[in-house]
Formats: structure tokens, sequence, C-alpha cells
């Protein structure tokens, strides 16, 4: 039997599972389903709320009235963790890498709306300070009779994994009651967490599926270390049995283009596509950049007619927004 930690249920579960019929007739190739994690909520919503139903659980039953977390400044996280914050009552402090935008966006405008204390901070100050910053916010809130409780990264880390355990198996659930039997599932991947989840899911629940990451910023060997590193604190942490170090880790490098939160002209135009040809909606610095990616790699041949792909799609509607001046509608 699997004993998961405390969870205190945020997002709207479980979601559908949808083919899509005139994306795979058009591709020509495997067939394509989404997995839409883009509906566990609406201002709360996309993969990370799945994640936080197990990080906030254990901050409320460590004593916590604060939570503090990071990330970009567009990052979905944040703005998740801002609302499930606020719908359980509990303070939250962001800190923001990259400069205070003059007029907020997206998920930035979100944290605001949400009631969220933010602090930014220059890229290379946060990479070489994080640890320090959060030290000295736990203090400062001490100091004022509150207890507050760090969530790093996308929620990525030894408790956050529940999330994608637990998806892996509502999607094992999925696949019997539509009667399919996909080859592979694939996620963006931006720290982890989600694949991490998935990895350690698929071996927990026995989903025959493969697990595949693309990652749209650093490179294969970050996520390699990264996942490794999550999979190995979920063990200790559980002390579970599981033999995590000997599971497969499956990335798809070579779609990050740019560089994390820049996507190229293709990407747009896949988002574009999509859109009109399913009515689904990607983003920018997530989901399109893996979807367009998958696309990529299904013209390359390595996803096959025989083969069928479950695309997590894990949100990211708000950072869509704020590129807004990226789009071209000349076409
Ligand atoms: C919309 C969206 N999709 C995918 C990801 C990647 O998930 P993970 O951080 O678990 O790798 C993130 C966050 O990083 C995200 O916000």
């Amino acid at each position: 039997m699997i004993v998961s930690p405390p969870r205190i249920r945020l997002a709207q579960l479980p979601t559908p599972l949808v083919f899509l019929e005139r994306l795979t007739a058009k591709m020509g190739g495997p067939r394509i389903y989404v997995k839409r994690d883009d509906l566990t909520g609406s201002w709360m919503t996309g993969n990370k709320v799945r994640k936080l139903e197990f990080n906030i659980a254990a901050a409320i039953a460590q004593g916590c009235d604060t939570i503090i977390t990071c990330g970009a400044v567009q990052s979905n996280h944040c703005r998740a963790t801002v609302f499930a914050c606020a719908s359980l009552g509990l303070k939250v402090h962001l800190i923001l890498r990259g400069e205070k935008p003059a007029q907020p966006d997206g998920n930035n405008f979100l944290d605001y709306v949400g009631g969220a204390e933010i602090s930014y901070f220059p890229r290379d100050v946060y990479k070489a300070r994080l640890a320090e910053i959060v030290a000295e916010l736990k203090e400062k809130y001490a100091a004022g009779g509150h207890k507050a409780f760090f969530i790093p990264s996308g929620a990525s880390d030894g408790i956050g994994c529940w999330g994608y355990i637990h998806a892996a198996e509502e999607m094992k659930r999925d696949f019997a009651v539509q009667g399919i039997a996909p080859t592979h599932v694939v996620c963006a991947s931006g720290s982890g967490g989600t694949q991490s989840g998935l990895i350690i899911g698929k071996a927990l629940h026995g989903l025959a599926a493969t697990i595949v990451g693309i990652n749209i910023c650093d490179d294969e060997k970050w996520f390699r270390d990264k996942i490794t590193s999550d999979m190995a604190e979920w063990k200790s942490l559980h002390r579970h049995p599981l033999d995590v170090e000997s599971l497969p880790i499956n990335m798809i490098d070579g779609h990050v283009g740019p560089g994390y939160g820049e996507a190229t002209p293709e990407v747009f135009e896949t988002i574009k596509m999509v859109a009109r040809l399913e009515g689904l909606v990607l983003d920018p610095v997530y989901t399109g950049k893996a979807f367009n990616g998958m696309l990529k790699e299904i013209g390359k041949g390595r996803f096959t007619g025989g083969d069928t792909i479950v695309f997590v799609h894990t949100g990211g509607i708000f950072g869509l927004l704020a590129q807004r001046d990226r789009h071209d509608f000349t076409t």
C-alpha cells in the first residue's frame, strides 16, 4: 500500500484526458492526447496546484502560518501559491528573480491582486544568495510572531513530487476508462518536479507508458541531476523501499531556444496553430515550447504511427498574456 503524507485538496481533480483528433490527422503519426492539467483551477491552476496540495499541507502540519517561495517574475508556481495561501488564510512572501516591472502583467499582476508580499532581486544576487534571503525572511517573520515555511522553486522537491505520483495513478485510471494504452507521457520540464513525480508514480502504480521530459531551460545534465536529487529526497523523507536510482530518466534536450522565458517565432506559430485547430491554449515559456518540441520530434521520427502520446498540459495561460507583444496575427 502507498501511504502518502498529509494533503490539502486544492486542485479540481480528475482533470480531463482529451484526444486531439484533428492534430493527430494533420501530423499523420502517433495518436496525440492531452491531460488537461491546465484545468486544475482558474487563477489557482496548472501543475503546481497538484504539488502545493502536499507542500502546503506539510507547512500547516508544522504549525506555519506563512509561506515563502521563489521563482521568475512570471512564475506560474508563485501565482498559484499566492491564491492557494489566500484560500487557506496563510500569508505569502515571494522572492522574485528580476527587476520589479513598472507595470505588473500576467502572473505577476495576479500576485499583487492576491495580496502577496514581494521582494525582487537581480538574477545574480538571487542565484548567489537565495538561501540567505530565505533565512533572513524566516527570521523577520519569527520576530513578528509568525512561523514561515519555505517551498523551493516550482514546489519541486521530495514533498511536491507527490502531486504527480498521484497524477500517474489518475492517468492509469483514465487510460483504463478510455481503453487506451499510451506508449509515452510527455511533459515540459522547468524545475523537474512534475517529471520526478511521474517517474516515481509510474513505478509505484505500474504505468506502462515511458515518461519523457522536454526541458524548456538549462540542459539534459542539469535535469538529470535535479530529478535524481528530488527522487532521492523523496525516498529519504518517506523511507520508501523503491529503488529510485534505477528508474530511467528520459529527457529530450534541444528545444530550449534562446533561453528560459524566451521562445522562437516557431513556438508562437505552434501556439496559434494548436489554438485554432484544437481550441487548446499553450504558453511560450513551458507548454508551447515543449509541445512544439514534441511535434518536431514526431517530424524526425522519434515517435511513430504505432505510438500513443499523452502530453501533460501543465498550464501557463497567464505567461502567454505577459508576452502579447511577441504574437504575430498577420497570418
Ligand atoms: C505551466 C508550467 N508548465 C510546466 C512547468 C514545469 O514543471 P516542473 O517545474 O515541475 O518541471 C512549469 C513550472 O516550472 C509551469 O509553470
